[in-house]
């Protein structure tokens, strides 16, 4: 600030600190902010627009997102590198946390490990490994997710009524079925808010893996998709929390 030449504040008569001159507010760091021109835009336009004058079609989020997802040739494979990063995150971040709070390294690589085995108790055992196709609950479970990023790639379209509905119909049932997980310490909870920014993260992370074609306005209808499955199936599991088992009738008998 000393820059900037600001005065000392100046108490004054009644006693209420004044200030006689104010930092104008277009300088950030010193440097002047240069003024914006032209009309705001979103990063992405919703529903993809044909400009009135030059005739441009400016793609919406539908064409963004379908024109990314055709860029993936081996979903599975996306879906093996998501869930391998998505351990991987979920043991660095516990480190960090660890080192943060003043823990050893050593601690911190046991809360890392902890982590991650915490996480994988939720998925079948062999989630990474079972081959594609094979009939096992690991393989099932990564075609359920295949197949739901190809659903919200495919359907989220803010612009259209009719898939917006029947979208919010499979992400309630979906909220439903991620409400109730048991965990590895014995208690019941459903996916939390930092589990579903985690599998974001991890998402997002291997999405980049596209490449340069990927711009900024591909990853913002990526976001704006995900954020709205994650929101809409974290309300549900909150509203749906009754039918959990500890608010069972015979609970406590
Ligand atoms: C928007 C984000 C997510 C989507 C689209 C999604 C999608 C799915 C789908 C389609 C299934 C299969 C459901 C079925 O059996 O029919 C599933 C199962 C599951 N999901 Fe998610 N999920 C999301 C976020 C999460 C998060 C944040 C967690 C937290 C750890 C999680 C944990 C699980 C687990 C534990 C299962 C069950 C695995 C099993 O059957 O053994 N999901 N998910």
């Amino acid at each position: 600030m000393s820059d900037l030449n600001v005065p000392e504040p100046d108490a004054g008569t009644s006693g209420r600190v004044m200030y006689a001159w104010e930092p104008p507010r277009n300088i950030v760091g010193g440097e002047p902010v240069p003024k914006r021109t032209g009309i705001p835009q979103p990063i992405v336009n919703s529903i993809g627009e044909v400009c009135p004058t030059c005739g441009h079609k400016m793609p919406g989020i539908k064409e963004l997102l379908e024109e990314s997802a055709g860029w993936i040739d081996n979903l599975d494979g996306v879906v093996v590198a998501f869930y391998n990063q998505m351990l991987d995150m979920a043991h660095s971040d516990a480190v960090e946390l660890a080192l943060a709070q003043g823990k050893s390294a050593e601690q911190a690589e046991l809360d890392g490990q902890d982590a991650v085995a915490d996480l994988a108790y939720l998925f079948p055992s062999d989630l990474l490994t079972a081959a594609e196709g094979e009939d096992s609950r690991g393989a099932g479970q990564r075609d359920k997710l295949a197949k739901a990023l190809v659903a919200l790639a495919t359907t989220f379209d803010p612009g259209n009524e009719d898939k917006m509905t029947r979208l919010d119909n499979v992400i309630k049932s979906m909220g439903h079925r991620h409400a109730a997980f048991e965990r590895r310490n014995g208690t019941i909870q459903g996916a939390t808010l930092g589990e579903y920014n985690l599998a974001k993260r991890a998402l997002f992370a291997v999405l980049g893996t596209l490449g340069d074609r990927l711009t900024a306005a591909h990853v913002e209808a990526w976001s704006q998709a995900y954020d709205y499955a994650a929101a809409g199936m974290m309300q549900v599991q909150i509203r749906s929390g009754a039918s959990a088992p500890r608010f069972s009738p015979n609970h406590g008998q």
